[in-house]
Order: C-alpha cells, then structure tokens, then sequence
C-alpha cells in the first residue's frame, strides 16, 4: 500500500491552555506509537498565543526526557485547514503559509500539505478540549477523535459537568461556583456562597485540569487567596466540600456501531508522600515517587462492576463520544461519589488512561488505532 492511500492523520497538540507542555508530551508518546504503516500521519503544534505551526511528525522534541517542558514555538509558518464544509466532504485540505504576508510574497504564495481525513486533537484545557475546537472541526465537516461540541464543553466545565451528573442521579458532592461578575461586584458576598460547605474545601478554576490553580484549604482565612490563585486559570471558580475517599478512576471507550462503551479495569491513585496533600500537579508530572497508581483496584468485584457501570453511564450522561476517564471518590462508608469526567484524558503511554486499557488488554498502539477507526466510522454533523 502506498503511503498515498493511507487515511491522513492530523495530530494536534500544545495549544493556548496550561497544559499546553502535557499536551506535548502526549504527543511525543502518540508520535512513538502510531502504525505508520496504516495511517500517513501530519503533526500541527500550536503555539501558547494560537498559532498553528507546522512541525515534523517525529517525536524527540516534545518529550519531558529533552530537559525542560517542551513547548511549541513559532517557527515563522502557519498551517490553515479548510473550513469550506461545502467543499470539504469529510476531510479537509491542509495548507501552510508564512506567518507575514511580506514573507509570503517572498515564499511565493501558500502551498497545500494535502487532505487530511481525521483529525486526532491531544489537546487538553480550554481550546481544545472545551468544544471550541470540536466547533470548528464540526464546522469544516471534518471527522475527528473524542467526544463531539456539547459533551467537550460539559466535561471541561466542573460546575456544568455537576449539574449533568446530579440530573442523571450520580452522587455529587457539595460544593458552591463564584462566576467572574458575582466576584467583581462583591467578594464577601460571593464567599458566603461557600458558606454551607465543611472544611477542608478544595478549590479550583472552572475549567482547567492536571490540578493547576487547585487548593486545599483547611480553614476560612485561607479561602479568599484559594479563589484569587484558582481565578488566575479560569475567572470562575468552583469551590467543593473535601470528599474522604480513596481516588478509584475508569476509562471508557465508545462502542463499535451502535454498542454500549466499553470500560477498564478501575485503577486506584495513592498519593504516597508527605509532602502532597493531594494529587496535585508535582504528584501527576514531577514528583514520580509521590503518586502510586494500581490497576485494578483492591476491590470487591461487584464494586469493580459497579465503578465501571457508573463510568460507562457518566459517559452517556454528557454524551461523550471516543474516549473519556471518569474519576471517583470512593468513601469508607462504600459511596461512589463521582469527582469528574475527562473527555481527553492524560493520554502519555504511561498516563493512566492507556495504562488501565494496557491492563484490560488493549495496548497502546491498538487504543490509538481503535480511536481512530471510530473518528472515521461516526458520520459528521448531528449524530
Ligand atoms: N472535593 C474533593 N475532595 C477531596 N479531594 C479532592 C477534591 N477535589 C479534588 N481533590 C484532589 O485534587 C485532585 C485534582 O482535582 P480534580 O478535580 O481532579 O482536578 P483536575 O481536573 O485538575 O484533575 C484530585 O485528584 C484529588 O486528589
Ligand atoms: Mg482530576
């Protein structure tokens, strides 16, 4: 088979988030993975200020070994994809031009990189992982890896995610949202929201993850610098009672067809050392020793069957698509209090998505592929 006809994949990483070094990293590990002998791949990484620059679909820049976070910068290009949906028909061409209009006149003019008939975003956070993305792509009739406008915007969303988990029954734990305008008008009052909730509390930006901007807070005096420190990622912050439980997370898969998604073996996360009070970002990236990650969980089976039915219905319940962790609290009185939906979960070969797939016996390569094949077997537009 010639590279010609094999289907075009655009991976996308980096992005305008904080977790724009993760994504990197994501990519490197998908970069080392992929079957280049089934899919033709092209790598776009976009800038912290959002442009999209060309790169080489090779993977030793953006790993964490090459010393600092790696990091996408301009390189004087820029990549554009069609959004002509009329045009497109599924897929889209892929063009690349100087980032000045002067330098353009100089190279000529823009020259295509061909058509591109999936796009597989390893983007995390806001821009990327939120809908805004998934909007565009949508826009542009062009099929793509992971879940669809609606259930991405949800899902990045803790306060909205909340709302759709409590309506379908899911056990929620308590917690308060201060919006950009209630803290501008008035702070005082806009804490007072929080007043109902049992210390410690847990406060965190909206719409932000690998834990940036999130605190504990153990008593009242340290809240207002926690809501200050979370609304430097996201003007609106949301503020949650501490839940006691153990950390138990499960990857889901959409189905084949019209099957139901399929789930992992849960993992469990123990933040082992002192010196984190919880699974912050130093634990997750820094730290290897501080988090311990085991997969399957000590757990009776039918807990086990139960966290994955749960999984499997907090999926439906936003509507994912592709791939999605749903992570819990599991209290000591045998609560399954549901934490948060990640519908592009940390997605390095050692993250724990893929980690609990490699356990319930679908490698990491295979995931990539499986991913892929149900971007391009779901039809485009309302589905
Ligand atoms: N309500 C809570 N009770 C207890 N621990 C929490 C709570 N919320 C967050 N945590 C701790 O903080 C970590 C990060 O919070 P999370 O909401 O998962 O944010 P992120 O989207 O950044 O992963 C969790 O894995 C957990 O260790
Ligand atoms: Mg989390």
């Amino acid at each position: 088979m010639t590279s010609a006809s094999l289907p075009r994949v655009l991976l996308l990483f980096g992005g305008r988030s904080s977790e724009h070094s993760v994504s990197c990293v994501t990519a490197a590990g998908v970069l080392s993975a992929i079957d280049t002998a089934t899919y033709d791949v092209v790598a776009v990484g976009i800038t912290k200020d959002g442009t999209w620059t060309p790169v080489a679909a090779t993977p030793e820049q953006w790993s964490f070994e090459s010393g600092a976070l790696p990091e996408v910068t301009a390189n004087g290009l820029t990549a554009h994809l069609s959004l002509d949906a009329a045009a497109n028909e599924r897929g889209a061409e892929l063009t690349v031009s100087a980032s000045t209009p002067s330098a353009e006149r100089d190279r000529g003019g823009a020259e295509s990189l061909g058509r591109i008939d999936v796009v597989f975003p390893l983007l995390h956070g806001p821009f990327g992982e939120d809908g805004t993305l998934q909007g565009m792509l949508e826009l542009a009739d062009m099929p793509y890896v992971g879940a669809g406008v609606a259930a991405s915007a949800i899902g990045m969303d803790k306060h909205h995610m909340k709302v759709a988990f409590a309506a379908a029954g899911f056990d929620v734990g308590p917690y308060a949202v201060i919006t950009d305008k209630q803290w501008r008008r008035d702070p005082q009052v806009a804490l007072a929201s929080a007043g109902h909730l049992v210390y410690p509390l847990f406060v965190k930006p909206a719409r932000a993850g690998s834990s940036m901007g999130i605190t504990r807070v153990d008593e009242p005096a340290g809240l207002r610098a926690a809501v200050e420190e979370a609304r430097q990622h996201d003007p609106k912050v949301v503020i949650e009672q501490g839940i006691e439980g153990r950390e138990i997370e499960c990857g889901v898969l959409e189905g084949r067809g019209a099957a139901a998604p399929r789930t992992t073996l849960p993992g469990e996360i123990a933040v082992a050392d002192g010196s984190h009070t919880f699974y912050d970002f130093e634990a997750k990236y820094v730290d290897g020793a501080a988090a311990q990650l085991s997969c399957p969980a000590s757990l009776p089976d039918a807990e086990l069957d139960r966290v994955r039915e749960l999984a499997a219905a907090a999926f439906d319940a936003i509507g994912a698509e592709g791939l999605s962790r749903v992570d819990f609290f599991y209290t000591p009185d045998g609560r399954w209090v549901i934490n948060e939906i990640n519908t592009l979960p940390g997605f390095t070969p050692h993250s724990m998505y893929p980690q609990m797939w490699e356990k319930t016996g679908l490698s990491y390569p295979d995931l990539i592929d499986e991913l892929i094949q149900l971007a391009l077997e779901r039809r485009t537009g309302l589905r």
